[in-house]
């Protein structure tokens, strides 16, 4: 038996991912280790909870004692390392929880990788590394780093570390630069659950600025699969970007939302829109994020399964129709699960 460790897999795009694999690969045991912060949620691994291949390990990427400690008692084969403070907005309000968990954690992760005998140390990052682009322009695996968010630059520095150790100590790292993601089980602060969540709820839909922001959004069921093939397939030392070639100024893509919202909950059309409320702007912005995946599409074969329509169609009715899940997550009902869970293991 294998086993491979996933930090951060009762998050978001970490919860696909556990799920993923715990299902394709029998023959491996996925170690999740998460904190459970607020954006953790064991409700979102309910499906796979009892597999004999699936365990959980709560605890902190920045305590070495306790890494190291499990890195010792699994002998793991390889890493798959998701665990971060990952909203923008957080990050303004307390940078240093990001550079605490982002910064710090990956070292502490990699200061446990570089005594052992993984043969893998992946790295998922974020396109926001890359900053901000006018226009025009794509970023590629050689554009220069500028981050100018406390979530990019954190993000940005760990990325520096995991090249660092593969240069210094030959660790066999790979890392990933991915868009926007989206999908089921994302936390309600991001863009697209909050939008969805508030049309059912009938409250304001908020868009920063006058909403020319550009992202580019792509399918988390897209991004793990990524990972999946950069895992077995990427080089050591490489880099590959993942996007989804669907670059949407944030109002284009609300009205989309409100479009499909409208019609899956029988509501006249334009009911919705009604709803959108311009903000004040976030600090320090960034105007567009694009991402150039030609690299992992021509050496390693992936492409995107959905198209953003389609992909958001899948999205939206997957929230209106698990309203229990974001009620729980809205009102905190779900650090209690954790409690009752965690309490029936110890
Ligand atoms: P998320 O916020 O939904 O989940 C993060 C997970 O990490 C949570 O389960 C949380 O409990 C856990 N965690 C946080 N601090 C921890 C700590 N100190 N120790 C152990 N666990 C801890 O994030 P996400 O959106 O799923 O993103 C996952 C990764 O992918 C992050 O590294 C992020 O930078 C990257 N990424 C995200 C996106 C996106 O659009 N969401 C895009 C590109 C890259
Ligand atoms: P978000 O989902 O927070 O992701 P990121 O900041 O990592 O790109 O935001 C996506 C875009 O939507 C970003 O340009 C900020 C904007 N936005 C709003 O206009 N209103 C909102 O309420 C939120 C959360 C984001």
């Amino acid at each position: 038996m294998k086993y491979i460790l996933i930090t951060g897999g009762a998050g978001f795009i970490g919860s696909h991912l556990v799920r993923r694999w715990v299902n394709k690969y029998p023959q491996t045991t996925v170690v999740n280790l998460d904190k459970l912060t607020y954006a953790g949620n064991l409700e979102n691994l309910r499906e796979i909870e009892g597999k004999p291949n699936y365990i959980f390990e709560k605890g902190d990427i920045t305590d070495a004692a306790f890494v190291n400690a499990l890195f010792e008692k699994y002998h793991f084969d390889g890493v798959i390392h998701l665990a971060a403070e990952s909203h923008v907005d957080r990050s303004i309000t307390n940078p240093l929880e990001f550079i605490i968990t982002n910064i710090v954690g990956t070292a502490t992760l990699l200061n446990a990788a570089r005594t052992s005998s993984i043969s893998r140390f992946y790295h998922v990052s974020t396109d926001e590394v890359y900053g901000s682009l006018g226009d025009t322009g794509l970023f590629s695996e050689t554009t220069p780093y500028d981050p100018r968010s406390p979530y990019s630059a954190s993000k940005a520095s760990s990325d520096h570390l995991v090249r660092a150790y593969h240069h210094t100590y030959g660790l066999p790292v790979v890392i990933s630069n991915c868009s926007n993601n989206y999908g089921s089980y994302q936390f309600p602060e991001k863009l697209i659950p909050l939008t969805v969540n508030n049309i059912k709820l009938n409250k304001n839909l908020p868009i920063y600025g006058k909403g020319e922001n550009v992202r580019d959004w792509l399918y988390v069921g897209d991004h793990v699969e990524a990972i999946d093939i950069i895992f077995h397939k990427g080089k050591d030392g490489e880099t590959y970007n993942i996007g989804g070639n669907n670059e949407r100024k944030n109002i284009d893509l609300v009205r989309l939302l409100c479009r499909i919202s409208d019609r899956l909950l029988e509501r006249e059309e334009g009911y919705a829109e009604k709803l959108i409320t311009f903000v004040k702007d976030r600090a320090g912005h960034d105007l567009r994020y694009a991402i150039d995946s030609s690299k992992l599409q021509n050496e390693l074969g992936w492409k995107p399964s959905v198209t953003l329509e389609q992909g958001m169609e899948i999205t939206v009715k997957w929230y209106l129709e698990n309203e229990e899940w974001l009620r729980n997550v809205t009102s905190g009902d779900y650090m209690k699960y954790y409690e009752y869970m965690y309490s029936q293991r110890q």
